[in-house]
């Protein structure tokens, strides 16, 4: 079977002989950018790995096909989106890491409606379904959205939305009010100050009484090495240096390091987070708690 790759300097890519030694039909209607297709880590070896899975039995199968020209991410948006070029695996971690560390000043319980904002592929869900009475998931990355739901096919409690263009829009939630929100790892990417006070208003519309916002892993460390120092101490104590030190070389070379001369992210004082909350008639208090990957960054509660 033959494949299209439209635009993309690779024109056909043949599927694996395997499957059709299978008999297994290949379940892709379309191949682009949004399905099954993903590119390369490295800028040294451009190519797509495409991937397939059979709609009757499952089967999956993948292949990289080298060639083509990556065209350069330009906003964060559109980083996440991508290929990482830090790789997925890392978010697995900083789940475990999260529930390890949040039981005492985000704890999850039975009767819990949990909203993750910037779920990333829904690792967070994934870990904490079998607690609560529901996830919603939203990310503005439309990969890490289908992974998720591909994942987490077979958890009914789990729903993933995809964030559009105003991503602090959340009028597509209707009446869905949560007793747990959580943005973990994501206002860095925002462009402003004011973005992170619409977002908590946003999000206050959507909350339970009682409810907890948790603002986490955000940097507020100024300088670069204070909170590369961080990351790098997490991962000693926690025995996986070597993958961070890989990591971090990767993103010092790549898209990330590019992005964040050209984009710059965002840095947060706290007190001017405290300021949005203020603001908005709420107060919050900071977390030194080890969450995340990195013990350099601090998290934001608020009690609505
Ligand atoms: C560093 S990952 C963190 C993933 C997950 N929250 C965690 O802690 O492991 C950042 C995530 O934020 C998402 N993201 C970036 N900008 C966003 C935005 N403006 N709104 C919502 N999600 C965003 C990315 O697509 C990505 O999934």
């Amino acid at each position: 079977m033959l494949l299209a790759v439209p635009d993309e300097g690779v024109p056909y890519v043949r599927l694996d002989q395997a499957a059709e030694d299978r008999g297994c039909e290949v379940g892709i209607v379309q191949l682009d950018r949004d399905i099954g297709i993903a590119f390369s880590h490295s800028p040294h070896h451009p190519g797509f790995l495409i991937r397939a899975n059979c709609v009757v039995c499952g089967w999956r199968w993948s292949r990289f096909v080298s060639g083509g020209t990556r065209s350069a991410v330009d906003s964060w948006i559109e980083y996440w989106d991508a290929q990482s070029d830090m790789g997925d695996g890392a978010w697995r971690k900083n789940a475990e890491l999260f529930l390890e560390g949040s039981a005492s000043l985000f704890p999850f319980g039975p009767e819990d409606r949990v909203l993750d904002i910037g779920s990333g592929p829904g690792f967070l869900a994934e870990s904490i379904r079998g607690r609560v009475r529901a996830v919603h998931c939203v990310d503005t990355s439309r990969r890490y959205i289908e992974q998720g739901r591909q994942r987490l096919a077979d958890a009914p409690n789990v729903t993933f939305s995809l964030l559009g263009e105003d991503y602090l829009d959340f009028s597509f939630l209707g009446s869905e009010r949560f007793s747990r929100i959580v943005c973990a790892s994501v206002i860095q990417y925002f462009k402003s100050v004011d973005e992170v006070e619409r977002l908590i208003a946003e999000v206050r519309g959507h909350a339970l009484p009682g409810a907890l916002l948790l603002i986490a892993d955000v940097p507020v460390q100024q300088h670069i090495l204070r909170d590369l120092a961080g990351l790098l101490r997490t991962a000693w104590r926690r025995d996986y240096l070597w993958k961070v030190l890989r990591f971090t070389a990767r993103s010092l070379r790549g898209d990330y390091a590019r992005l964040r001369k050209t984009r710059g992210l965002l840095a947060l004082r706290p007190e001017q987070l405290e300021a949005c909350a203020a603001r908005l008639g709420l107060r919050g208090e900071w977390s030194a708690a080890p969450l995340t990957l990195n013990d350099a960054r601090r998290h934001f509660l608020i009690r609505f």
